[in-house]
């Protein structure tokens, strides 16, 4: 019966969407940390009159994708086997995000807030290479293995 077994193995069609979701989430989220220093430097250049509005703008959208990552990744973890830590990892770059953009917003020390900012940049890049490019979700048995396709991020 190598037919139905090869049936039970493959991923069900809302099982792939959820990886590949939570993948683009994951990855359109690190793109949008890594344009908020550039655009901090043309801010500090002087260069751009629209570029402190960017950087806010994108500021307020950073903590709203970060909640959405959570819930992606939240259900990538229960119902398509993605590891803990991608929902995990995210909560904690959520609180950071809400941390940052007041730091931000309040005017408060820029030697808190940039440093913060490349922590940020950081795990926000981590992340999206760990889970959204490099990891394969979770096996039954608790092991995660590296994937080569987005087809093969899901069981
Ligand atoms: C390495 C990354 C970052 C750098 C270098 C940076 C740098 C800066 C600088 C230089 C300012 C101007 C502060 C001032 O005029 O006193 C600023 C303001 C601000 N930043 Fe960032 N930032 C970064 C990341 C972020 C992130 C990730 C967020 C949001 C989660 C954020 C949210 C804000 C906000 C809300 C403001 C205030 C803007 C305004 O009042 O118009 N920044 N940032």
């Amino acid at each position: 019966m190598a037919a139905t077994d090869d049936t039970a193995a493959r991923p069900s069609r809302a099982r792939r969407l959820l990886g590949a979701l939570a993948r683009w989430v994951l990855i359109v989220h690190a793109a949008l940390l890594v344009a908020q220093p550039f655009i901090a430097g043309t801010m500090l250049d002087g260069r751009s009159a629209d570029a402190q509005a960017w950087h806010l703008n994108i500021g307020m959208a950073l903590p709203a994708i970060g909640f959405v990552q959570i819930i992606v990744t939240l259900l990538a973890w229960r119902l398509a086997r993605w590891p803990q830590g991608a929902f995990t990892g995210s909560i904690a770059v959520w609180v950071l995000e809400l941390a940052q953009f007041f730091i931000g917003y309040l005017g408060m020390p820029l030697a808190m807030h940039i440093p913060l900012g490349l922590l940020l940049v950081v795990a926000g890049v981590g992340m999206a290479y760990c889970y959204g490019y490099r990891a394969a979700p979770a096996q039954p048995g608790g092991s995660a293995q590296p994937a080569r396709s987005a087809d093969e991020l899901t069981p």
